[in-house]
Order: structure tokens, then sequence, then C-alpha cells
């Protein structure tokens, strides 16, 4: 495998950042995840806006220009032959002498760039099942709207919640409103046919799945609710899924190990999932 580190291609077991990184000290660092398809990135142009406004959020400068990132990423999963699976993208502040202000604006950003295949085969038998979630108290910071690497909140609820038969954690809330999934976000499809999700500005990453699945979902005219939702609601709920660039649309068919719906994948997660590369870019 070749890993992308400034500036150079190298072999991936060469590939490494200073112990004096920002990543490694703080996670003073952003990232992102895209899925590969037939060698494209795909959705590439949102995930280059998300990494903009995570990187405006925590005052970091871009590490190179937009084209130059997105041709890295293409040649970084080029040089793996991937043709499907996921390239990872991070960006820290730089090594310097541990010290919690900036550093000097002479210190260079990292950047980072890694591919992978995914098991495609694998990952639709994943989804034909379904999966079970697990609540957990949402114990995350106010900024989930960054996309950074300190993630150890949600490394933690998955962890937990795969302990517990899940697959995947869900945050809930103060208010006992779910928020989203430990790296995925959470949508149900109401009793009475209406897809429900939480709005991407109340404390959840506005993911690049779920923007893109919002526009199937428009150009198919679903009835659509961007409004939080509470345990019971799920409980209750026809069917549920979560969306993530590792899951896509993935079938939730348990949660905390009770059957949604008919405990089966629903018809409308299973026709969202076939049909979300059709409006993707
Ligand atoms: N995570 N919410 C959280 C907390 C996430 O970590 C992710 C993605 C999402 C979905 O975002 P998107 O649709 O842009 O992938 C929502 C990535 C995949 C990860 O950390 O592996």
């Amino acid at each position: 495998r070749i890993a992308y580190v400034n500036g150079r291609y190298l072999p991936h077991a060469a590939a490494g950042l200073s112990i004096d990184d920002r990543a490694v000290l703080f996670a003073d660092s952003v990232y992102e995840v895209c899925e590969v398809k037939a060698g494209r990135i795909v959705d590439v142009r949102l995930h280059l806006d998300r990494l903009a406004r995570s990187l405006a959020a925590i005052g970091m400068p871009w590490p190179l220009g937009r084209p130059a990132l997105a041709r890295i990423l293409v040649e970084v999963a080029a040089r793996n032959r991937v043709r499907d699976g996921l390239v990872y993208l991070q960006v820290s502040r730089g090594a310097a002498r541990r010290d919690f202000y900036f550093p000097a604006p002479d210190v260079a950003p990292s950047l980072v760039v890694t591919a992978r295949s995914v098991d495609r085969a694998a990952a639709e038998a994943v989804a034909a099942e379904g999966i079970n979630v697990v609540t957990m108290p949402d114990n995350r910071w106010e900024r989930v709207d960054i996309k950074t690497t300190g993630l150890l909140p949600n490394v933690l609820a998955k962890e937990a919640a795969r302990s517990r038969g899940g697959r995947e954690a869900w945050f809930v809330d103060a208010d006992g409103l779910i928020t989203e999934g430990g790296s995925s976000n959470a949508w149900i499809v109401t009793q009475a046919g209406v897809v429900r999700t939480r709005p991407a500005e109340q404390g959840i990453l506005r993911g690049v799945t779920r923007t893109t699945l919002l526009k199937l979902i428009e150009e198919e005219g679903l009835a659509l609710e961007e409004r939080p939702f509470n345990v019971d609601e799920a409980y209750a709920a026809k069917e549920a899924f979560n969306t993530a660039a590792t899951a896509l649309v993935m079938p939730v068919v348990r949660i905390n190990g009770r059957p949604i719906g008919a405990g089966r994948p629903g018809p409308l997660a299973t026709r969202l999932r076939r049909d979300i590369h059709d409006v993707a870019e």
C-alpha cells in the first residue's frame, strides 16, 4: 500500500507523522473519508466544502489548493489500485514542540492521504441483514459539526455498542433525542411513511451522504421532515437506517435488540441504498 504524506508517496509501512505532530499530541486535526467508486471520488466537491468549514472553524490554513487535494485523492486511490473503497484525508496543524498555543505561522500543516479497497460483497451481505444499533449518552463536545480526529467519545461509544451486539452506537442527547451515530447519521421512516432525520444545525455532523440522500429524497418526492426524534419514536418507526461514506445507506433492523418494523431491512431503505449513486457527483 502507498500513502501520501506531506508531498511524498511512500510505502504505507514507511509513512508516518512526527511524534511532535499536533494530530498525535492534541488531535489538532481534521479529516474526511470519501467513497471511491469505479476509481472516482464520490461527492469530492461536498467533501472539500466540508473540509473548508472544518479548517475555518479551527483556524487552520489549507495545506494545498482544492484542485491539488482532489488530484492527490485520485492519485492515492489509483496507486493503491482502489476501484471501490475509501480514501482518507487528514490535515493537522503540523509538527512543533508541545505547546497548546498554535505554532508559529511558518510551521506547515501536515497532510496525510491513504486509501483502501472495500469488499463490496461483504458490505452488501451486511446491508441485506441489517444491523442492530445500541443507544448511548451523547457525551461529546458542542462542536461535533467539525470533522475532527478527536473521536475518543465515538470510539468508546462504538466499542460499548459492539460489546452489546450492536454494529453502531446511536447517541442520545440530554433531552432524550437521538443525535447521530458514532460514525454515521441516523434516520427513521415513520409509520405514516415520513422520512425523518435531525437538522444538521443541531448537534450533528453534516454528513455528505446525508446531503446526497436528501437530494435523492427530494427528487423522488418523498415526504421528509428534518426534525429530531427520540428513542421511543425510533422504536415505533416503520424503518430505520444510517448514512455514512463508509456505510452508504445501512438498514437498521434492531435498536437495543428490539426489532424495528418487520425486523428486516425496510423497502425504502433498501431502495435508497440502491439508488443513492444516481444523484451522487
Ligand atoms: N464518519 N456523523 C459522524 C459522527 C461521522 O463520523 C460520520 C462519518 C457521519 C457521516 O458523514 P458522511 O456521510 O460524510 O460520511 C456522521 C466517517 C465515515 C468516519 O469517521 O469513518
